[in-house]
């Protein structure tokens, strides 16, 4: 029952999200508003309402978060917040975001709360995320509080502007790895892409988490056609000469200001041969990969490079991944607006079994794929900052 009840309210929320775009016409409510003039959206042919009178989580194994397609769902994606200091050009707009008010965002004892549930559902890795996570104050002490429940594996996306002065303490508390966004390797193109902030500090941050013994460190780069394309060469050098995993990400249609187009993506493929003819490439074998990543290494020994071709070359058929969102829904893909509330059935007073049966739910109803490619494809309401990388 209470399950119900988070789904309408899930549906709710959204209507909510809608309401408020259409009044204040900030760059965030464009970025929900799929048929937005002049842009070409096509319209989705999945369902993105659920339907509560099927509930598959009765017919799944309750251990374990296995979905339909006999995928283990084991890593937990946890956004604190959906605000950033930057506006990288392809997550957000320069001007006029709006952002959750505070008393929507989960607490940490609820976020740790819903870990310690997910948890004993199986899942053994948690990435941080946000909008930027690092932020939030405190996050420190909620690394610690994660770490405390025993997870394998505790990493963090940011965008490396706040890190160094928090990896140490980070570190000590129990964070193992971090990814940092970075997608040019010359200053004045870092503040034409990411609007704010500057290389020096993120190179800066990179040299400090490794010393804090963040690593593997992973440093991720957006591939945009036209932006930052010609600066492959430049990125495969730097995983050369430093031993960072460089990962080239294409561009996703996550972007607020709705300006993704297939045209605008690098394809991952493209980027291989482009490095593959400067500095011959070879596959890493990963028998059990689950990653996102292909990951591929210099025939010469010297470094790694990871493709993240997620529009040309779904991975979807082993995602192993789970979100919940800095408002406390679980999300079950990147590219899929169901959403189940959790933050409420907590602030009903609803037990742990609520919030399992919640998850499992959420694992339950998972698509097989994202269908980015297949006719009849919409754009999710919510932009990457408001999801979770
Ligand atoms: N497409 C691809 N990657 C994106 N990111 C943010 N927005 C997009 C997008 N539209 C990446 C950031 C960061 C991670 C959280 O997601 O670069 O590495
Ligand atoms: Fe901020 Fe990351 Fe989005 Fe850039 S990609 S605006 S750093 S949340």
């Amino acid at each position: 029952m209470l399950a119900a009840i988070a789904l309408v309210a899930s549906s709710r929320a959204f209507v909510r999200l809608l309401d408020v775009g259409a009044r204040d016409g900030t760059g965030e409510v464009d970025a929900v508003a799929p048929a937005r003039a002049g842009t070409t959206v096509a319209v989705s042919v999945r369902p993105h309402r659920i339907d509560v009178t099927h509930d598959s989580s009765d017919v799944e194994d309750v251990a374990t978060l296995r979905d339909r397609y006999g995928r283990v769902h084991d890593d937990l994606r946890i956004s604190v917040t959906d605000r950033c200091n930057l506006r990288c050009v392809y997550c957000m707009a320069e001007e006029g975001m709006t952002f959750l008010p505070r008393a929507q965002l989960l607490s940490f004892d609820e976020i740790v709360r819903v870990a310690r549930v997910a948890r004993d559902l199986g899942v053994r890795a948690i990435r941080l995320t946000g909008g930027e996570p690092l932020v939030r104050a405190g996050l420190v002490d909620l690394v610690a509080r994660l770490n405390a429940l025993g997870f394998e594996d505790i990493a963090l996306t940011t965008n490396g502007t706040r890190l160094a002065a928090l990896a140490p303490a980070l570190a000590a508390a129990g964070l193992r790895r971090v990814n940092i966004s970075c997608d040019s390797l010359r200053a004045d193109r870092f503040a034409t892409i990411r609007r704010r902030g500057d290389l020096a500090t993120v190179l800066h941050a990179m040299d400090v988490a490794e010393a804090s013994g963040l690593t593997p460190l992973k440093v991720n780069v957006v591939v945009l056609r036209g932006r930052n394309d010609d600066e492959i060469p430049d990125f495969a050098a730097f995983a050369r000469d430093t031993g960072r995993l460089v990962r080239f990400i294409e561009f996703m249609p996550l972007d607020a200001p709705g300006e993704w187009g297939p045209e605008r993506l690098v394809p991952g493929r493209e980027v291989f041969e482009r490095i593959n003819a400067h500095w011959p490439l070879e596959a890493v074998y990963e028998p059990h990969r689950v990653a996102p990543a292909e990951r591929f290494r210099f025939v010469d020994g010297r470094g790694e490079i990871g493709l993240i071709s997620t529009v040309t070359q779904p991975f979807c058929g082993t995602c192993n991944r789970l979100r919940l969102t800095a408002d406390g829904s679980i999300r079950n893909c990147l590219f899929s607006d169901d959403e189940h509330v959790v933050r409420d059935v907590m602030r009903a007073g609803g037990s742990d079994e609520e919030i399992a049966r919640i998850l499992r739910r959420a694992v339950g109803e998972k698509f097989p794929g994202h269908a980015i490619n297949e006719p009849g494809f919409l754009r999710p309401h919510r932009s990457m900052s408001m999801i979770g990388g």
